[in-house]
């Protein structure tokens, strides 16, 4: 079947700083928050690769932006690392070479015809703000983060017309903090809804400060809102464990963000389990006032729910009490990677968008395909053939685009990633760039089959699927 690319939905890719940009340039003790977890156990990291080195993307951005032009993205979503673009941590003092940089990166975007769109954060909290001030569980670091939105917004608005305040904002509290996954392997969900609050906060805030600087753009927020399905939707105790999952991984964020509020079932489970987070009085009137314009959406696999299978006895309370994971038979996997792959969950997400969130603009900021070993599918020439990623593509586009003629207001589709880049803990392990990075070679760059398809879908508008 012949799919047509409406003219204002625009295809793009993404180039998160600390997974490539790399940082053996930075000054003395400007580590941002994946650093510290490196350093504190590098030989977790696949074959030792970490942040430090990534793609060496802050070097050859020049030669990067070329190759992405190649691919034919029409915008790309980047970030400026907050651990380099401030000098003072204390004051909040901009390194003006860092800032200069930065300019010079959006710059070299809109000399090849790409349109930049820029995050504030994808995870590069400053590990000053995380060692003095326990992060965003603190007032200090919530308005030092809207200090740095503000230079951000002020020096490069008339240049970027979209903004985003967070990546995946629930990730790091969620996996560091409250599920013990990644370093400091914390398990104190009170803790977590700290972080969880005071990002949503400081986005409130930041979105306040663009607003009242009057530019000409939108701004927004890109979430990774869990796409969650119950074992059987006729079952209550399955329903009721969606629900309760679906409070917290979907709606926290979108909640607070599209609606102003938070889902009052959250709120009531918190309090009857004692983990509340701490509050103002007057940050639900700020989140209340602070809505985004634009969402961005991140999609990788789906979560499958049914009802708690164990009795919860620990002392630390967990969300988990109330439901568990279903590993659902016959779902379909990347043999690659061992996600589930199920596009269709965008099209679902799209109508849920639509229907409950008053049909708010958005984009799908992330979703791509991971293939470990993936240096091995070569063609004569050399060339990378991921005719799975182009397979990926094809399907994921093609439930947006149905979604998109039913009424949806998605108007873009950003893959991860321009590059192979480094992955929190996994490093370069999965790879899912449109641009090979050879690490045995001086990290050279080299298209892969699925960057000349994309090239071919962007300029003809449309595909075949
Ligand atoms: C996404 C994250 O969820 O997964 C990315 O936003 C990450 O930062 C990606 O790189 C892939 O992870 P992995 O573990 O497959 O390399």
């Amino acid at each position: 079947m012949n799919y047509k690319i409406p003219k204002d939905f625009k295809i793009g890719a993404n180039m998160p700083a600390w997974q490539v940009e790399g940082g053996s340039n930075k000054l003395e003790g400007h580590l941002h928050f994946p650093d510290l977890m490196y350093r504190a156990y590098p030989e977790r990291w696949f074959n030792g690769y970490g942040p430090t080195k990534a793609c060496e993307h802050y070097e050859r951005y020049e030669e990067d932006i070329k190759l992405l032009k190649e691919t034919g993205c029409k915008q790309i979503r980047f970030n400026p690392d907050w651990s380099r673009f401030i000098k003072d941590f204390e004051t909040g003092e901009v390194n003006e070479e860092e800032a200069t940089h930065y300019h010079n990166v959006i710059q070299c975007y809109l000399d090849n015809g790409i349109e930049p769109i820029i995050c504030l954060e994808h995870w590069e909290l400053p590990a000053y703000y995380y060692e003095h001030y326990d992060g965003y569980a603190s007032r200090k670091v919530v308005d030092m983060y809207v200090k740095y939105a503000k230079e951000v917004f002020t020096r490069y608005g008339h240049m970027v017309k979209q903004f985003y305040t967070f990546n995946e904002p629930i990730v790091i509290p969620q996996l560091c903090f409250m599920d013990g996954f990644w370093w400091p392997y914390g398990n104190d969900t009170k803790h977590a809804m700290n972080w969880i609050h005071g990002k949503i906060v400081a986005s409130a805030k930041a979105i306040a400060c663009y607003r009242e600087l009057n530019l000409d753009g939108k701004i927004g927020m890109i979430i990774n809102p869990a796409f969650i399905y119950a074992r059987s939707d006729a079952n209550p105790q399955d329903k009721k464990a969606k629900e309760i999952a679906d409070s917290l991984y979907w709606g926290a964020f979108m909640d607070t963000a599209i609606k102003g509020e938070y889902p009052k079932l959250l709120l009531d489970i918190l309090k009857k389990e004692n983990c509340m987070f701490d509050y103002e009085e007057a940050d639900f009137e700020i989140i209340r006032q602070n809505t985004i314009d634009i969402l961005g959406l991140n999609y990788y696999q789906p979560l499958r729910v049914k009802e708690a299978e164990y009795v919860w006895n620990s002392e630390n309370f967990h969300l988990k009490k109330y439901y568990s994971e279903w590993d659902m038979p016959g779902k379909r996997m990347n043999p690659y990677r061992g996600w589930e792959i199920y596009p269709k969950a965008l099209y679902d997400a799209a109508l849920r968008i639509r229907d409950e969130y008053g049909n708010i603009e958005w984009v799908v900021a992330e979703s791509g395909m991971g293939v470990e070993n993936e240096e091995i599918y070569r063609d004569e020439a050399g060339m990378i053939v991921d005719d799975y990623r182009i397979n990926y593509i094809k399907e994921h586009l093609a439930w947006l685009l149905k979604a998109v003629e039913e009424g949806c207001n998605c108007k873009g589709y950003w893959l991860f990633a321009g590059m192979d880049n480094c992955s929190p803990l996994n490093a370069f392990k999965n790879r899912y760039g449109l641009i090979e990075i050879d690490l045995e070679n001086n990290r050279q760059r080299k298209l892969k089959k699925s960057a000349y398809f994309y090239k071919d879908m962007i300029q003809s508008g449309e595909f075949e699927f």
